[in-house]
């Protein structure tokens, strides 16, 4: 089975190629982010027109790189939400128009399921597992019991871990986004430097929370990028053009800083990863996997950090390789692969969505709910 991906959700133009066998026969990623960088985020509506400019001759090149013609293929999928509602519809468009024009089954894919899923292209990972979702917009803990099946544990009562990476970065002079570059500047840093918070840490249950720590970051930066604070350190300025504000500060204060806040992720993860590994326990005894999905799972210090968790209550993690965790198309044609080949797809009425939690997706267990029905 051969099946189109294409991911257009956020600031990634996407298609690829995979097979039925867990082969990825190609995988184009065009990223916006230079359109992006000079506003500090993504801005949606110039996230759309680059959508819809580069849409089309990156689909004839995922098609090339795949050695197949659009004929070749056995399904189309697509993610239809959650996401940028403007560049849902052209991915969404554009996969509905080729399904149409190639009379092959389309598959409107949720973009975190295609993050859920990626783990059983990469390594064939068994249901059922605990998936930890941690990406720009989510942060979740979620029973995976079979394509569809999904329980949610916990969520974050505020801001998204990615979007905490993003925030101090952001505070820090970084472009967007942030997260990688906040992980290479704590290299060498000391996490102990600064006392930042692990909100909801020790408390009963799997929720995440993360408006907190972002703000102790922000108090913390302003704090040691005042002049007065820096005089004795005026050999250690860092010139910026930018913002003159962050000339004051030190390299070694990036540095610690960076390697505080991460090791409070890594803190708030380790804790609320073990309350959801007893609730998985008690649920799916036979479960022996932890796996960890979406863009923040590229952080290799939060990977140690999950590792030795679940390697402490005897489960084995399982991360994609990085290219996988961020937005891809790859991830997106396999969930529609999974999907297809237990019988699922989609009609060309299907809708984008700006929202779309997982937890609204069709069961296998309860039939395959129409978009009516899961209203
Ligand atoms: O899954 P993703 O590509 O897009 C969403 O669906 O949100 O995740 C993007 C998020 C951003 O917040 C980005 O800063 C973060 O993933 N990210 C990282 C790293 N690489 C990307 N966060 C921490 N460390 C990284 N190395
Ligand atoms: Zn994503």
């Amino acid at each position: 089975m051969l099946i189109l991906g294409i991911e257009t959700s956020c600031d990634e133009t996407a298609a690829a190629v995979v097979s039925g066998e867990r082969r990825i026969l190609s995988n184009i990623v065009y990223s916006q982010l230079s359109e992006h960088a000079p506003y500090g985020g993504v801005v949606p509506e110039i996230a759309s027109r680059a959508h819809l400019q580069k849409i089309g001759g990156i689909l004839l090149q995922a098609v090339a790189e795949a050695g197949i013609t659009f004929r070749e293929l056995d399904g189309i999928a697509a993610t239809s939400g959650p996401g940028l509602i403007g560049g849902v519809i052209v991915g969404l468009m554009a996969g509905k128009g080729l399904a149409a024009a190639l009379g092959k089954p389309f598959i409107g894919v949720n973009h975190l399921e295609g993050h859920a899923l990626t783990a059983r292209l990469t390594d064939n990972v068994p249901f059922p597992f605990l998936l930890l979702l941690v990406s720009g917009g989510h942060s979740q803990l979620v029973i995976v019991e079979e394509v569809g099946c999904y329980t949610l544990l916990g969520t974050t009562i505020d801001d998204a871990i990615g979007e905490a990476f993003d925030k101090t970065a952001k505070m820090l002079g970084f472009g967007y986004p942030g997260g990688a570059a906040v992980e290479k500047t704590a290299v060498g840093g000391n996490p102990n430097a600064f006392t930042l918070p692990r909100p909801l840490m020790g408390r009963a249950g799997c929720d995440f929370s993360f408006a907190g720590l972002k703000t102790a970051v922000w108090r913390t930066v302003e704090t040691y990028r005042h002049p007065a604070s820096r005089k004795a350190a005026a050999q250690d300025l860092v010139p910026t053009e930018k913002d003159p504000a962050l000339a004051l500060r030190a390299p070694q204060d990036d540095s610690n800083l960076c390697a505080s806040f991460q090791a409070a992720c890594g803190d708030i993860l380790a804790d609320r990863l073990s309350h959801a590994i007893a609730q998985f326990r008690e649920r799916c005894p036979q479960g022996k996997h932890i796996v960890v999905a979406g863009g923040v799972a590229a952080n290799n210090y939060l990977r140690a950090r999950l590792k030795e968790t679940s390697e402490k209550h005897g489960l084995t993690l399982v991360a994609p390789p990085l290219k996988l965790c961020t937005d891809n198309a790859a991830m997106i044609a396999w969930a529609g692969a999974e999907r297809l080949s237990r019988g699922f797809s989609d009609g060309l009425d299907c809708r984008p969505r700006a929202r779309w939690p997982l937890m609204e997706m069709a069961s296998l267990r309860e039939g395959h709910k129409t978009d009516e029905a899961i209203q």
